[in-house]
């Protein structure tokens, strides 16, 4: 492609992005909309009857009914059958419905607008179904394990963008009307025992990694929070009194109502007593054993539970729906409507953007090549059909999201060699194709091509279903079908391999790496039904790649300090998490949290601090708001610099703001994420990054004082390129 049109079509791809910087948006308190629908809801159970208030709170029991999680309908107040459905990237079962990309390749854009309109598109669906209450976003697992199952689900291992991808889906799910659901709260790290295994976190940890996201969705408004599996310090999560009433309810100030994870209640009085306030499926899988519903009733009857419980219960489950305004005019359930619209628009964007080039020796883009070579089985849809394999419980062809109820059926698939084919007919390139993983015959299909391109694979997903003897968590951190020795049989033949790796998170890429002939690795994610024409759109240089790795690529798996636990996990990794253990304990990388290669060059220039008179030290103290004190969420200093595109061609660069915390403060890591802009720059183009910094940005979690402190002393500002490549240093004063 010639420069001019490859400009032209660039330009194409920017006209329907903001120019500019983007910071994250700031988040309405909601404190008066939470006091009108909690008035309006208090109006509502002054006319129900305790045998509503319990309906209103149990749910009907596994499969009776139209959505994954069902509550009677109760008349007297007009309140419909409420459904709730999984989940995170879209509606479960559904038939007419977009299979959204995961929130761990939406972090990957750290495109902030994208990920809202993503939240607004998983809501106008939820809204299109009739569905009330969408199971997600997804916030633990947060990922400290890198094996972790279910990890894909969420938004990346650093609590700040995970956060902010929080706010921004919650609030754009719930624009749409729909009542959003933060979960699994909280410390749901792991598949492995997650239904007996205690999660113990100390608790400056539980503060400052844990929790964090959550305070970001309770910040938002978010009208449920889902309870989890595991325990808590050797409490059930959904009758911890310590995470559900105390940090929850009173410290952040949440709202809405706690709904179980399904059939992760144990007793009618625990759960009730300690904070949770619906129970979801409402019996066993079984449909045996109910633990509310007649037992509930019987409770509050002899004072076991006390009718004010109950009738909270019910206020928040009601001042949820009246927030969203599902009182009136919502419509009727039905799964299997179509109310796709362009969404797919969305799901190709953060396909696309979410992409990160791990390395490149100027392969790439390709240019018209005159033959190419595709080789491995994920270049192909899977050969029984792109939603053969229930919940997606399985890794044969093309990989576009982990398995479990976290999953969705596709409505399309776009795998690698669909667009690729597409493509070379346009270009008169020759295709061809090896749609396997066996490296017998691979030589005759790649050698002589101008390059070959190689699919690789690591799939993981939720405990219920065995992939390939792993059980939700990664067995290890290999790719999957002896991918090294696929890209060493193609690396061998041919001396132009690009590996292109499909993944739930970190696989160890040193064999890959050391592979005479891979000239370049692009890190593809998580693309969903849109696989094929994401990657496509990178490697000819449509766009520029401009994903950022949202967790770090190890060298070796011990290097990551933590692993799944056999029984009790007892968090001892702290604060040293991904990047904030490799700095502090000075382990070299692979790559990096935050890396990621494009096809020009930024440079970073300008650094300017400027603080508000509101930056004292000490604790925060305002009045409590959905999501802690009020001052904590006030911006107190705001950063900016200058990035310019230096290179020939357009191109979108995330610049990265990490703060270090002054000598008074407690040990902590050396460097935390606490901005990120994104700008999207023409050639020869400079845009202003700016990092507005809130309060919590400065905090850690007193443990004494029991409240967030700002020390003081002089902070530390590094902005760059990633959590290593710091182009700018300055420092703010408190
Ligand atoms: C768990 O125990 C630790 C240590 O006593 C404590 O700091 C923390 O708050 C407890 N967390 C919960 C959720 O009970
Ligand atoms: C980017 O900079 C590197 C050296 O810093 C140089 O080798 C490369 O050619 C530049 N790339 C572009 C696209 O300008």
């Amino acid at each position: 492609m010639t420069l001019a049109a490859f400009a032209l079509l660039t330009a194409a791809v920017l006209a329907w992005a903001e120019p500019a910087c983007k910071v994250p948006r700031a988040a309405p308190t909601g404190t008066a909309a939470w006091t009108a629908a909690h008035s309006s809801a208090a109006a509502a159970v002054a006319r129900m009857s305790q045998q509503d208030k319990i309906n209103m709170v149990t749910g009907i029991g596994w499969d009776k009914g139209p959505c994954v999680g069902n509550t009677a309908a109760i008349s007297s107040i007009n309140y419909p059958q409420l459904c709730l459905q999984d989940g995170p990237l879209g509606i479960r079962f559904g038939t007419g419905t977009t299979a959204f990309t995961p929130g761990i390749q939406a972090a990957s854009t750290w495109d902030v607008e994208l990920i809202r309109q993503r939240g607004e598109y998983l809501g106008a669906e939820a809204r299109g179904c009739g569905v009330h209450v969408l199971l997600g976003p997804v916030a633990g697992a947060l990922g400290k394990i890198p094996h972790g199952g279910r990890n894909w689900e969420g938004f990346g291992v650093d609590p700040y963008l995970a956060g902010i991808a929080m706010a921004e889906t919650t609030e754009g799910i719930q624009s749409a009307g729909v009542q959003a659901c933060a979960k699994h709260y909280i410390a749901n790290e792991q598949e492995l025992n997650r239904e007996t295994m205690s999660s113990n976190v100390d608790d400056r940890t539980m503060h400052e990694l844990y929790l964090w996201p959550f305070a970001d969705a309770v910040h938002s408004n978010v009208a449920s929070v889902m309870c989890s599996y595991n325990k808590l310090n050797g409490s059930w999560a959904c009758e911890s009194d310590k995470a559900q009433n105390g940090l929850l309810k009173k410290e952040l100030g949440f709202q809405g109502y706690i709904v179980s994870d399904w059939n992760a209640q144990h007793t009618t009085n625990g759960a009730a007593n300690n904070g949770m306030d619906m129970t979801m499926p409402g019996s066993d899988f079984n449909g045996r054993n109910v633990l509310w519903g007649p037992q509930l009733n019987t409770a509050v009857n002899n004072n076991q539970v006390s009718r004010a419980r109950l009738d909270d219960m019910a206020k928040r489950i009601l001042a949820a729906w009246y927030l969203l305004g599902q009182n009136s005019g919502y419509p009727s359930i039905n799964i299997r409507a179509n109310v796709q619209g362009n969404h797919k628009e969305n799901v190709r964007a953060v396909a696309r953007d979410g992409i990160v080039l791990l390395k490149n020796d100027g392969i790439l883009p390709l240019k018209k090549p005159a033959k190419l070579a595709l080789v491995g089985s994920a270049a192909v849809v899977n050969p029984q059909g792109m939603n053969a394999c229930a919940d997606k419980g399985c890794n044969t062809g093309a990989l576009g999201m982990g398995w479990g109820s976290g999953s969705v059926n596709y409505p399309y698939f776009v795998a690698p060699y669909d667009a690729l084919r597409v493509r070379a007919q346009s270009d008169g390139t020759t295709l061809g194709l090896h749609n396997s993983d066996s490296t017998s015959g691979v030589a005759n299909v790649v050698s002589g091509a101008d390059a070959a391109i190689v699919v690789i694979t690591a799939d993981s997903g939720e405990g219920y279903i065995t992939v390939e003897g792993n059980v939700g968590d990664r067995q290890n951190l290999e790719p999957w079908h002896n991918g090294n020795q696929l890209v060493q049989a193609v690396a061998a033949a041919n001396k132009n391999t690009i590996v292109v790796v499909h993944s739930v998170g970190p696989i160890i890429l040193e064999t890959i790496l050391a592979t005479p002939g891979v000239r370049a690795v692009v890190w593809a994610g998580l693309p969903s039904q849109e696989n094929g024409n994401a990657l496509v759109d990178v490697l000819y240089g449509l766009v520029s790649p401009s994903g950022k790795l949202v967790y770090t690529i190890a060298k070796k798996a011990e290097d990551y300090g933590t692993a799944v636990a056999r029984g009790d996990d007892n968090f001892r990794e702290g604060l040293y998490v991904d990047y904030r253990h490799f700095d502090n304990a000075k382990i070299e990388p692979r790559f990096e949290f935050g890396f990621g290669l494009s096809y020009t060059n930024f440079t970073y220039s300008a650094l300017q601090t400027t603080t508000t008179a509101t930056i004292t030290p000490g604790p925060a103290g305002g009045p409590t708001i959905p999501g802690g004190p009020s001052d904590l969420w006030d911006t107190v200093a705001t950063v900016t610099a200058t990035i310019t595109n230096t290179g020939a061609v357009a191109g979108a660069e995330v610049a990265q703001l990490y703060l270090s915390l002054p000598p008074s403060a407690p040990p902590s890591p050396p460097r935390q994420l606490r901005g990120f802009a994104k700008l999207k720059l023409e050639p020869g183009a400079s845009g202003t990054a700016t990092f507005k910094l809130r309060r919590r940005d400065l905090s850690y979690w007193d443990t004494g004082r029991q409240q967030w402190v700002v020390p003081s002393g002089v902070f530390g500002v590094s902005v760059g390129a990633s959590s290593r490549d710091v182009r700018l240093e300055g420092s703010l004063q408190v």
